[in-house]
């Protein structure tokens, strides 16, 4: 079965004096959630917003809101990310020792629990937490800034990620972040992705953001129907 293709504008690279409007700009054009980057300059070298972030953007959308958390003690700061208004929360699962309790908990709060993986840890990571997660993020650079580029080698977990989804029989979206452009859209959703979250090359387009999302979504629509040699 073929996941159908999501855009997730990274809000990292919008310009925050004019977020609502760039926000807007994105729902205009298409864009399937709104991925809010969190960090809280212990588990990532950066810091960015919180939850009170979160309950402003609430306001200004209807999309739902993809909150990756890049911290270090998640299950503290969950419950004030569900009641700002997440739809989707994200957890990485290095430094994570207790990864059911944290997912549960998420559950718990009524929000969409996923998982995520750093470009140097193995798919093997998310072995037995398969049937507790709604989507995968698949780390595509090291975390922490935008504007990076594109870790190669993470294509083929995105394969294994989706082949351990299946015979788990979970049929979760898989999401990658970082360096996700028109020309890597095609490789990720060939490998096995759906939701491609783009930061620069969305809000920093030359052509406009309409432009940009329809690029990414179309390249990755002829990837996905491509999909890999020796795959089909
Ligand atoms: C990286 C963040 C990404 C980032 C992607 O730590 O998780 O969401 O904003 O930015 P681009 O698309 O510019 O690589
Ligand atoms: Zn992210």
């Amino acid at each position: 079965m073929s996941h159908l293709i999501k855009i997730a504008p990274s809000i990292l690279a919008a310009d925050f004096a004019h977020l609502a409007k760039e926000i807007q700009a994105t729902e205009a054009a298409g864009a399937d959630y709104i991925h809010v980057d969190v960090m809280d300059g212990h588990f990532v070298p950066n810091i960015t917003v919180g939850p009170p972030v979160v309950r402003c953007l609430r306001r200004v959308t209807d999309l739902p809101l993809d909150v990756h958390l890049m911290i270090s003690n998640p299950m503290q700061h969950a419950p004030a990310f569900a009641d700002a208004g997440a739809d989707i929360l994200t957890v990485h699962v290095e430094g994570n020792p207790h990864l059911n309790r944290v997912l549960q908990s998420i559950r718990d709060l009524g929000v969409r629990p996923a998982i995520t993986l750093n470009p140097a840890t193995p798919a093997s990571a998310i072995s037995e937490v398969l049937k507790d997660i709604e989507m995968v993020l698949i780390m595509t650079v090291n975390p922490g800034f935008g504007g990076q580029f594109f870790i190669e080698n993470t294509l083929p977990k995105i394969t294994q990620v989706r082949a351990m989804l299946d015979s788990a029989g979970n049929e979760a979206d898989i999401e990658v972040d970082g360096g996700i452009d028109p020309q890597t859209a095609g490789r990720v959703a060939a490998a096995g992705a759906n939701v491609l979250v783009a930061g620069t090359s969305i809000f920093q387009a030359p052509e406009g953001i309409e432009a940009a999302i329809k690029a990414i979504r179309e390249a990755a629509q002829r990837g996905q129907a491509q999909g890999l040699p020796g795959l089909k």
